[in-house]
């Protein structure tokens, strides 16, 4: 994909953190954009936001929760109705519960697999037949967690080495439709998640707005090439 201009993307949980970056890269590039949050309120605010740095695309907050295939089908909808087509999907929507398997609770097993995993899993499902239209390209958002396991990891990392799974599978399934398919499995990022607040204490992390140009720079490969596992991490660890 050469040229951005004009293309279509969706972009689950770009309230804020990793997704909003992305948003915003893409935009920057011409890409008009569909935003998400579980709260109407936040997706909005974002969107407003992102449109209010002038780029040349556009973008539009939608309430979708990753956890209902119904939700997402109509977020894909409305990417599709207000820009026309759908190019980009990204799968980033997550959350984490880091504790050991004694004190996890079922519910925050659950809540860690059901969006993260089963997350993913609706997002792609809910898009796949207008990307093989348009011949175009998956990402989820998987981790470092997804190829390295740690105590107190155990729904997380379940939930990474699913997604990591799960997106290779999709890829042999669609690559002879020519779409592409990448799993982005990052390190620390600023953000953010599990109740981080950002601030100077970040810096030695990747930023958001890195990962956007990583999935520009990804989409801009020539179309014969497929990074199809994608590891990012701090270039210097915190010391
Ligand atoms: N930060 C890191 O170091 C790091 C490293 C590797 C991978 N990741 C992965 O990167 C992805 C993004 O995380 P982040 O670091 O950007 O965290 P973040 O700043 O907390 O952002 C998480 C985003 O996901 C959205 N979200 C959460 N649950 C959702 C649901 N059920 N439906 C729809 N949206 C939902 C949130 O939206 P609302 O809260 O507005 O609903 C928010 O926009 C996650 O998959 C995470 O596992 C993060």
């Amino acid at each position: 994909m050469e040229n951005l201009s004009k293309k279509t993307a969706y972009v689950t949980g770009g309230s804020k953190g990793i997704g909003y970056g992305i948003a915003e890269k893409l935009m920057a590039n011409g890409a008009n954009v569909v935003i998400t949050s579980r709260s109407q309120e936040s997706a909005t605010k974002a969107a407003d936001q992102l449109n209010g740095l002038g780029h040349p695309g556009k973008c539009t907050g939608v309430e979708a929760d990753v956890r209902d295939l119904n939700s997402q089908k109509k977020a894909v909808e409305t990417a599709t109705k207000e820009y026309g087509g759908l190019d980009i999907v990204v799968a980033n929507a997550g959350v984490g519960h880091f504790t050991s398997i004694q004190e996890m609770t079922p519910e925050q097993w659950n809540e860690v697999i059901d969006i993260n995993l089963t997350g993913t899993f609706n997002t792609i499902k809910a898009s796949v037949d207008e990307l093989i239209a348009s011949k175009g390209y998956f990402f989820t958002i998987a981790s470092l967690a997804g190829t390295n396991f740690f105590a107190g990891g155990a729904a997380y990392n379940a939930s990474k080495f699913g997604v990591v799974g799960f997106t290779q599978a999709v890829m042999l399934d669609v690559r002879k439709q020519e779409v592409k398919c990448t799993t982005i499995m990052p390190g620390s990022v600023a953000t953010h998640f599990n109740g981080n607040e950002p601030d100077d204490s970040d810096a030695w992390k990747i930023q958001i707005e890195d990962l956007g140009q990583l999935v520009v720079d990804l989409l801009k490969m020539p179309a014969r090439t497929l990074p199809s596992k994608v590891e990012v991490r701090p270039a210097v660890p915190k010391s």
